[in-house]
């Protein structure tokens, strides 16, 4: 038996839908050592900060929060503290960890968190403190470990790492080179999560899903795997995230608009509306090629949900460059946009170029940026009226409510429920202070 039975542990996390499904791994490591969660990290026995570093405010609040335990640490030196993730795999970061966080007990990066049980032991054991950051995966994490959280909604990785190396971006320095999990152990964890626990949306993970299948011995494509997936059988829909733009085909066009089980939710990063800021981010498009997937998606598939990430201020980002993605959220109309103001990370190219952008400036634009999607996202609303959507159907504060695959929610004032979690087809008859309502129109 190890000492670490019975004991209390809490998981925090930051980042990505990546590391939120790392953590449910963790946690499931940490509950093979016998240990229980808690809600609580000054009373838990073991806590776990699983870091990010994609923007300094990241690191910052990882950073705070750590620091914030350091009282408890010193009154209860018995604590286990742990730091993974992004932030300590991160060379010359901000926060030169070892040093400054010497009260932690393990201090380890993004490809030895499967090895967190051995370290645990080995701290419990000898009383040194880790530190181990190595530079290459020993083995992807199993997902037969993990506790998930969520009962609808299932995360299940495909590929890991980015070859892509945008030049503003940390995460191929970080996370290493593309490693595609087999078909095989996808369709079977797939399966598994349908079939015997009830999922209803699985969500297929990686920094690039289109990327998918090209380094395997037996080479295959992303939009394969969705067909294979399709076929398992289960009232179910497959979601995935991110797409990048350069390898996003006709093929996987076809397979959203033709497979009733891929969800009809795209989230496609366009970073900037000006072709020349996408040349120096080194995202291999440009404007024209991107609007043409906007083009093609919409036309194969009516109603679909999009989404966006752009980064603003962007080193040589003049008001002409900011317009362009100001006129591009207007064409374009988004469900949804997440707008990051550029943030300087060391080691990557960007960070060197000289012609920076002023703080405040940043802060304007991405501002002004928010104000006008807000806008778009409310006028938007008047295009559901009338229209069917595939829901799933929830019970929320007594009222059924269709969610889409977007994640809108149609309220259905009138329905009598008595079953929830089924997908069914919802048609939107009014919208009263921004919310949606309808009818079940199967
Ligand atoms: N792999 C995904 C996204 C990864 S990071 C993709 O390629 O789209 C999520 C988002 O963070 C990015 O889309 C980008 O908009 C933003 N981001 C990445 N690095 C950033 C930086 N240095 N400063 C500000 N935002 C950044
Ligand atoms: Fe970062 Fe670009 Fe890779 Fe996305 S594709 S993770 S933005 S380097
Ligand atoms: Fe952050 Fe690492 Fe994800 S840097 S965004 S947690 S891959």
């Amino acid at each position: 038996m190890n000492s670490y039975v019975g004991k209390k542990y809490h998981v925090v996390t930051y980042g990505c839908q990546m590391n939120v499904h790392e953590s449910e791994k963790i946690r499931g490591i940490l509950h093979s050592l016998g240990m229980e969660e808690i809600d609580n990290p000054e009373t838990a026995d073991v806590v776990v900060f699983n870091t990010c570093c994609i923007r300094e405010g990241a690191e910052d609040r990882a950073y705070n929060n750590v620091m914030a335990l350091k009282k408890v640490k010193e009154k209860n030196p018995s604590k286990v503290i742990v730091v993974c993730g992004c932030m300590p795999q991160q060379k010359n970061g901000k926060y030169d960890l070892k040093k400054r966080l010497p009260f932690v007990d393990i201090i380890i990066g993004t490809h030895n968190i499967n090895a967190l049980a051995q370290y645990l032991i080995e701290l419990s054991k000898t009383k040194e403190r880790v530190y181990d950051i190595i530079e290459k995966p020993i083995a992807t994490m199993d997902p037969d470990y993990c506790i998930r959280d969520d009962k609808t909604n299932a995360y299940v990785n495909i590929i890991y790492g980015c070859n892509k190396f945008c030049t503003y971006c940390i995460v191929p320095y970080v996370r290493g080179r593309e490693m595609s999990r087999t078909p095989e152990e996808i369709y079977k964890e797939v399966k598994d999560l349908v079939q015997n626990h009830g999922y209803k949306y699985i969500t297929l993970l990686g920094q690039n899903v289109n990327s998918y299948g090209k380094d395997l011995k037996e080479k295959t494509s992303f939009s394969e795997l969705l067909k294979n997936l399709c076929k398992i059988e289960g009232d179910f829909k497959i979601k995935f995230m991110t797409s990048h733009p350069m390898d996003f085909g006709d093929d996987l066009i076809k397979v959203m608009k033709e497979e009733h089980k891929v969800a009809k939710a795209l989230h496609l990063p366009v970073q900037s509306g000006s072709s020349r800021i996408l040349q120096r981010m080194n995202r291999h498009y440009d404007i024209k090629h991107y609007m043409s997937i906007i083009k093609k998606i919409k036309r194969a598939v009516p109603n679909i949900a999009l989404s966006t990430d752009i980064i603003v201020g962007f080193p040589g980002e003049t008001e002409k460059d900011f317009n362009q993605t100001m006129k591009l959220i207007k064409k374009v109309k988004y469900d949804q946009v997440f707008a990051f103001m550029y943030s300087k990370r060391t080691g990557t190219p960007a960070a060197t170029f000289e012609d920076q952008v002023d703080e405040d400036i940043k802060n304007i634009r991405v501002n002004k940026l928010l104000r006008l999607q807000k806008i778009i996202q409310k006028e938007q609303l008047k295009k559901f009226i009338k229209k069917r959507f595939d829901c799933l159907i929830k019970h929320i504060n007594g009222v059924a409510v269709g969610v889409t695959d977007g994640g809108r929610e149609i309220y259905i004032p009138n329905y009598k429920y008595n079953n929830e979690n089924y997908f069914t087809k919802v048609k939107v008859e009014d919208i009263r202070n921004h919310k949606l309502s309808g009818v079940i129109d199967e």
